[in-house]
């Protein structure tokens, strides 16, 4: 049976982690993966997370199973953070095994309704986006995004290819922090997509892995909580990886937004969901998460940190395109201070993104995204300069 399994397509995010491993060059950067680092390149576990854990590890008394779609109390923690009050009627919740873990179950959940719909999503997106889309055999279609040129939104484009969407199509969104380019839609924009997607009859996607990242916890919501109060039916797919820094414990959370009449039935779909991918979905980082945000003292805290994490990765992104501004003389990356979240699509050409990589040891993704957070107050010239010396 095995040999006939063939080698998959892999994701270049992925490979890059692993070029980037085995180079032994000390003085090597890494700026591909999403992964946050604070100045000195180590991913820190939040003091709110720590003091969770320590709490948790004190009073837990078991590790039997939680609920099939995980517990209510983190179901409800999230879809306030998210959503904000008001919505409890309207959603089904499921604690996933991750960002990811909830755009599959999402994607499951369209093919299992909807099998025939067209999944739209914007060109470019996040890699694995089109790759789950693909692998459940769904359809999936484009819409323009991105001016090269620019670095900054296609919004004619945009708006004139959503105009395409046919009722009933799923419309994959990125919340805030588009992934890969950095670029997003002004509150003026997202209020015209959601009335052409209204208009359309479109289910509206949302992928929200980086709420507090770009421009706040309360702002980076604003996208996702227009389209929850004026669409009928809504996915939102979230991650706590980024914004609690919790990657490794995989927690993630799937909300079906719905008549309120059919709330039990999305429910139990959602459980259904789960049980034949995964059964239960993980519990330590829902469980810490939930008591981060139900303890005013501990949720006080992490906003302070996560709004810490924030501010540093904006004043990177403006001494990086003050550095460019210099060692390029020109202003053609200013969009990097305007860009949002951990990524910044450059707009240099594979060779250039090669040679970063072979001559300089600065690894970015090859269509030349870079995590903004990979930097440093040394490294920012560093990566400057070498654009410059590629011709970028
Ligand atoms: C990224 O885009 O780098 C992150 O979302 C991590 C990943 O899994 O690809």
């Amino acid at each position: 049976m095995l040999e006939a399994l063939t080698p998959q397509p892999q994701d270049k995010i992925l490979v890059l982690m692993a070029q980037f491993r085995e180079d032994p060059r000390p003085a090597k950067i890494d700026l591909g993966v999403g992964v946050y680092k604070d100045a000195t390149g180590l991913t820190p576990v939040m003091r709110a997370v720590k003091t969770a854990e320590k709490q948790l590890w004190e009073r837990e008394l078991t590790k039997t199973y939680t609920g099939l779609a995980g517990e209510p109390a983190f179901h409800a923690a999230m879809v306030n953070l998210i959503l904000g009050a008001g919505f409890a009627d309207r959603a089904a919740v499921a604690a996933t095994p991750g960002g990811t873990g909830a755009l599959h179950q999402a994607l499951e959940l369209v093919k299992m309704a909807s099998p025939n719909a067209t999944v739209w999503v914007s060109n470019p997106t996040w890699p694995n986006h089109t790759s789950i889309i693909r692998f459940l055999g769904l359809n999936i279609a484009e819409y323009r995004y991105f001016d090269a040129t620019s670095g900054g939104l296609d919004a004619e484009g945009l708006l004139s290819d959503l105009a395409k969407v046919a009722k009933g199509d799923v419309v994959l969104l990125h919340g805030c922090c588009h992934n890969p380019t950095g670029a997003n839609p002004s509150a003026d924009l997202w209020a015209k997509m959601a009335d052409i997607l209204a208009n359309r009859g479109a289910i509206p996607f949302v992928d929200l892995a980086y709420q507090g990242f770009g421009d706040g916890l309360e702002a980076d919501a604003a996208a996702t909580r227009l389209i929850a109060s004026r669409f009928p039916e809504v996915l939102i797919a979230a991650s706590c990886s980024k914004n609690f820094g919790i990657y490794r414990e995989r927690t993630g959370v799937l909300i079906a937004l719905g008549e309120p009449s059919r709330r039990g039935v999305v429910q139990a779909n959602l459980a259904y969901l789960n049980r034949q991918n995964f059964s239960f979905p993980p519990d330590h980082g829902a469980r810490l998460v939930t008591m981060i945000l139900e303890d005013p003292a501990l949720c006080a805290d992490w906003q302070a940190e996560l709004e810490e994490v924030r501010l540093n990765m904006l004043t990177l992104r403006q001494s990086l395109a003050e550095a460019l501004r210099r060692a390029t003389n020109s202003d053609r990356y200013d969009f990097v201070a305007h860009h949002r979240g951990m990524f910044s699509r450059l707009g240099l050409t594979e060779a250039q993104v090669n040679t970063l990589r072979d001559t300089h040891g600065i690894y970015m993704v090859g269509d030349s995204r870079i995590n903004i957070a990979g930097l440093n107050a040394r490294t920012v010239p560093i990566l400057a300069q070498a654009i410059a010396l590629v011709g970028g």
